[in-house]
């Protein structure tokens, strides 16, 4: 299999990593946090349903595979430690009636513990809607000061606030004044590289009373183009006490390690590597187990019934939800068919955006992808994609294909307006 790892275009300068491992735990507040593994907030992405998707995708069972779990790992059951909303407009949520908050803030019981992200500029909506995400029964409240696209930027959200370092302390001072439930931040490492904030923002987090800090190692102007630079992963944990949580690049185990040996980070936050490869969480706590026993890091590779399975599965999740919004049948007379019906047309367009996207990401590195992406992107209804998904991996194939689970085009360009 040839790995990422290796690849001259994925992780040149990354050294393979010699003994560090990703942390089996670490405590956000009073928050335990198990393993130290964060599934990075990703705005059309990480919704409850994707969430649920990768918790249930990291489950392993120690001992099952050949690595050898080791006891400290073997107590948990998912290699995902902490999972992460989407980002959500502070203003927008300080406005809205409690039914319409209840769309955004949905999570299920199973998801602790869980963050929930918040973007915006003004420090008392910040405030309220983090005491409602407190009130709603988020065990983290986070605060976004990495997104770089231009509508948030626009109203100083996201990587905007960059920018004002003595607004981003009156943020911090308010809403830390107004929840009990740990406060965190996540931010890109400056505007841009003759404006680096990334250090001296991370130790007015710890001064404000914060609990930890999260840093995708980029500028705002770097959108996704180069490699992050881990390097400031470093700084930032060598000038605070409280936990950093270190972003940007891993796809592999390796990689989680390796970054881990480099900035002696508290923990790994990953983003684009788990629709590509939602076993990446399970694969880390092999690796980690593994390594801890016999000095060799090992984890198990998906064979194309994995790959069938796991699409089928995050597919039928999808189509479940659906039924949330059942169709009506006949002709829509009344106000309330009208909107029974738009509510089934909207959510069904939904489910099956989802559903193009997912397979977009989820067969890059997969022989023959192109081909089912091609027809998945011209189906029009959730059992097409469904079909589409049963004939190509239907189909004969001399062995397992090798699997290297890539950062494409689509995905550089997706994130070109996000965080
Ligand atoms: C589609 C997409 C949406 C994103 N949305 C958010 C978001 O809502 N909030 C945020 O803090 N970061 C967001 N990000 C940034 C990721 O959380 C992460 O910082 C970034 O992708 C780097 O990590 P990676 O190299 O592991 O992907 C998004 C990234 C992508 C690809």
């Amino acid at each position: 299999m040839k790995k990422d790892w290796t690849s001259t275009v994925a992780t040149p300068t990354r050294a393979m990593p010699t003994d560090a491992r990703v942390p089996a735990e670490f405590h956000i507040g009073g928050v335990r946090i198990a393993p130290a593994t964060v599934l990075a907030p990703m705005a059309g992405v990480t919704d409850t349903v994707f969430r649920r998707f990768i918790k249930n995708a990291s489950m392993y069972s120690p001992g099952a595979s050949s690595s050898d779990i080791d006891i400290e790992t073997s107590n948990e059951v998912s290699g995902c430690g902490l999972i992460m909303t989407e980002f959500t407009s502070a203003d927008g949520l300080s406005r809205m009636r409690a039914v319409k908050r209840k769309r955004y803030l949905t999570y299920y019981e199973d998801e602790h513990p869980i963050s929930a992200q918040l973007f915006g500029s003004n420090a008392e909506t910040l405030a309220d809607s983090a005491r409602i995400c407190q009130d709603e029964g988020f065990d983290i409240v986070d605060l976004n000061l990495g997104c770089p696209a231009k509508r948030v930027v626009a109203c100083n959200g996201g990587s905007g606030l960059l920018r004002d370092l003595p607004l981003i302390r009156t943020i911090f001072e308010r809403v830390r004044a107004v929840v009990t439930i740990p406060f965190t931040v996540k931010f890109r490492m400056g505007w841009n590289d003759s404006s680096i904030v990334c250090v001296e923002l991370a130790r007015m987090a710890e001064d404000c009373g914060l609990d930890a800090v999260a840093l995708h190692a980029r500028t705002r102007e770097q959108g996704y183009s180069g490699d992050a630079r881990w390097d400031w992963i470093a700084a930032v944990k060598d000038a605070v006490t409280v936990p950093v949580i270190g972003n940007g690049d891993i796809r592999t185990p390796e990689d989680a390690a390796a970054m881990v040996e480099a900035t002696r980070c508290d923990a790994v936050m990953i983003g684009r590597a788990a629709p590509a490869n939602p076993w990446i969480f399970r694969q880390i706590a092999q690796y980690t187990a593994s390594k801890q026993a016999t000095g060799m890091g090992t984890y198990d590779k998906p064979t194309n019934l994995d790959r069938y399975r796991m699409i089928r599965d995050y597919f039928d999740r999808l189509l479940q939800e659906l039924e949330e919004h059942p169709a009506f049948h006949g002709i829509a007379e009344s106000e309330i068919e009208k909107k029974q019906r738009r509510d089934h047309e909207s959510a069904q367009r939904e489910a099956i955006g989802k559903m193009k996207q997912f397979a977009s990401w989820f067969t890059h590195g997969v022989p023959g992808g192109a081909a089912l992406r091609r027809q998945i992107f011209e189906a029009k209804r959730g059992a097409e994609v469904i079909d589409r998904v049963e004939e190509f991996f239907a189909r004969p194939t001399e062995e397992t294909p090798a699997f290297a689970p890539q950062h494409d085009a689509d995905l550089e360009a997706a994130p070109a307006s996000w965080g």
